[in-house]
């Protein structure tokens, strides 16, 4: 009983940090997603106020913190909060949003796998 305890935690703890297959993507920082974020982030992180101490107009924070974003936009979808009625990020940017960061942010970061 233990060792089953032992092993599901372990594959839970394994599940949420693991990140996805990397991807190769054409899709660039400057190009694709900078806008996206200037559309759906700022306002709360860099603009008016800076939620989470995330800088989000800052390119080398939102290089260190890749993977929170992932895990926050695109795997439980709880950012940009839904009880905001000026943004609502469309699935099609999501999914940008995601190839790219899975395609290692090309632009911010190397775009190689990683
Ligand atoms: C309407 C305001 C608002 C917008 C827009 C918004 N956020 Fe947030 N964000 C918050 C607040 C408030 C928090 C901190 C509280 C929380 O974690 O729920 C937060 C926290 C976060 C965190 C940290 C989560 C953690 O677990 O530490 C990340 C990453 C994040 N936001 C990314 C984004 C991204 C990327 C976008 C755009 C796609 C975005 N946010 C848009 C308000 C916003």
């Amino acid at each position: 009983m233990r060792i089953l305890i032992i092993v599901t935690g372990f594959l839970l703890f394994a599940g949420c940090t693991a990140k996805p297959t990397y991807q190769k993507t054409e899709l660039t920082w400057e190009k694709d997603i900078k806008t996206i974020f200037e559309h759906n982030c700022i306002e709360c992180h860099g603009l008016n106020r800076v939620e989470s101490r995330l800088n989000l107009l800052d390119e080398r924070t939102i290089k260190e913190n890749l993977w929170l974003i992932y895990k926050t936009v695109i795997q439980k979808q709880v950012m940009p909060p839904t009880n905001n009625l000026n943004i609502n990020l469309s699935q099609g940017d999501r999914l940008k949003i995601n190839s790219w960061i899975r395609g290692n942010a090309p632009g911010i970061g190397t775009g190689e796998p990683y």
